[in-house]
């Protein structure tokens, strides 16, 4: 049996396609290898969300493609964002053998095949219908705990620095009855959370389910699984999502609400269809409905023509929230985006690495604040395993996503634990199990 060796980059989305990937494979007779020297196939799934995130990729194409001069018969490819971004130009490099963008994994075995034999192959054709909503995703989460679900594919935003759009193609809702199918899977083997996944998950909709419809109905389907979900667009977010994860204890207290800018002129020029006041009344609105949500953002630091006064915006904001965690950037310009073709890339390198360790700052100092407020309170986690610090602790989030370790050498990954806050470091909740 052909073994194959894939490689996964970029967001959770990846991560679930890489499961997808599998499971077609497996279909066709491929088995896996973690051990790229054993594998007859040696693939990345890719990301280009930024310069970085492409040029570790080619890194990594270096080292593949030793495998495929050291061992002839190997077969190479790249899948994903830089499949789809960059085309032709893989294959040009004559590193690889196979090029495949997101929507073209169904045709995996036949390029496989035809690439074996020597022929390179490409499929860049991006879709309007794919959503591999028929597919049953291999599960590479080895603690069985955590799954991911897709319930949409590509974007519509259009967001003036982001390339999502050109790699991942229009968008597309899965059928809610496969979604509803997939999640009860989870349930039956053994999983006991989930994570629905789309780039603007507050724009789903199939036929009359929207996406707070879709949130309800899959909470009730697995009242036992605990329920996550990720993009919410600050412009898109409704009240309806609001009320339904309020009425539903599984769905877990946690919303993932990217900012990017913290200015209105900023965030104008990002092609983003919200203010900053917009943004605040938002969260507003989210602690109003439920008070212990955790709130969590990305953030963009240099943005085309970002002044000192803009960035001074984007740190008010982050202390008026007082977020919780989050993912922060500098940013890198994307070719064929709309801020590449109309902006100048004009802030300074020093200057965007200088802003970005300012945010982080304030942001560390917020992530702190968070934790401290949580002392004594008691939470319900989810174990994902033995802390990595110390075997005679666990670990696992509680509903807040915040990451808890506490002693414990009597539970094990996939139980669920009640414990009591009694310190914390600006990136964990230390802990004890509750009662004890
Ligand atoms: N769909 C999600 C974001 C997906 S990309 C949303 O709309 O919020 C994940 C994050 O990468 C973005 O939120 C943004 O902060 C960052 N990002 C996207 N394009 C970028 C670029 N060109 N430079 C720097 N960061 C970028
Ligand atoms: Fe990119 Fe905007 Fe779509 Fe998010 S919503 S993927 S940032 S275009
Ligand atoms: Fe990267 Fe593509 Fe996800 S560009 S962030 S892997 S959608």
């Amino acid at each position: 049996m052909k073994k194959v060796y894939i490689e996964t980059y970029g967001c959770q989305m990846n991560v679930a396609d890489t499961e997808v990937v599998f499971s077609i494979l497996g279909k066709a007779g491929y088995g896996r290898t973690e051990d790229i020297a054993q594998a007859d196939v040696i693939m990345a799934n890719t990301c280009s969300v930024r310069d970085n995130a492409e040029q570790r990729i080619w890194g990594r194409i270096e080292q593949f493609n030793f495998q495929r001069r050291k061992r002839p018969g190997v077969v190479t490819g790249i899948l994903g964002c830089m499949a789809e971004r960059l085309g032709e130009a893989l294959l040009e490099s004559g590193k690889v053998d196979i090029v495949a963008g997101p929507d073209a994994y169904r045709n995996l075995p036949e390029l496989i095949g035809a690439a074996a034999q020597g022929h390179p192959q490409i499929n860049v054709l991006l879709s309007r219908e794919e959503t591999y909503g028929d597919i049953a995703p291999v599960r590479l989460d080895r603690s069985g705990v955590s799954a991911f679900i897709s319930i949409m594919r590509g974007c519509n935003n259009v967001c003036s620095y982001c390339v999502v759009p050109y790699t991942r193609g229009a968008e597309r809702s899965r059928d809610w009855r496969t979604i509803v199918r997939e999640a009860c899977d989870c349930a039956a083997r053994g999983y006991k959370e989930i994570t629905l996944l789309g780039q603007n998950v507050d724009s789903y909709r199939f036929e009359d389910h929207d996406f707070a419809r879709l949130l309800g109905v899959v909470a009730e389907a697995v009242p036992a699984l605990r329920i996550r979900f990720s993009t919410s667009n600050p412009q898109d977010i409704s009240d309806a999502v609001l009320e339904t994860m309020a009425a539903h204890g599984n769905i877990c207290r946690h919303i993932h609400l990217p900012v990017q800018s913290g200015s209105d002129r900023i965030l104008e020029k990002m092609r983003r269809r919200y203010t900053r006041a917009w943004y605040l009344q938002r969260v507003e609105k989210i602690r109003t409905v439920m008070p212990d949500c955790a709130i969590s953002t990305d953030v963009i630091a240099g943005f085309c023509s970002e002044t000192e006064e803009d960035h001074r915006d984007t740190l008010r904001l982050f202390e008026q929230v007082g977020f919780d965690a989050a993912f922060m950037f500098q940013y890198s310009e994307r070719p064929g985006t709309l801020a590449a073709k109309k902006y100048p890339d004009d802030v300074p390198q020093a200057v965007k690495t200088r802003r970005l360790e300012e945010i982080i700052a304030v942001q560390n100092r917020l992530s702190l604040e968070s934790n401290r407020r949580d002392a004594g309170k008691t939470f319900r986690v989810l174990v994902e395993g033995p802390s990595k610090r110390n075997p005679a602790e666990l670990c696992g989030r509680n509903s807040q996503n915040k990451m808890c370790v506490w002693p414990d050498t009597a539970h094990k990954a996939g139980d669920f634990v009640d414990v009591v806050v009694c310190d914390c470091t600006q990136a964990t909740l230390l802990c004890k199990i509750a009662g004890s």
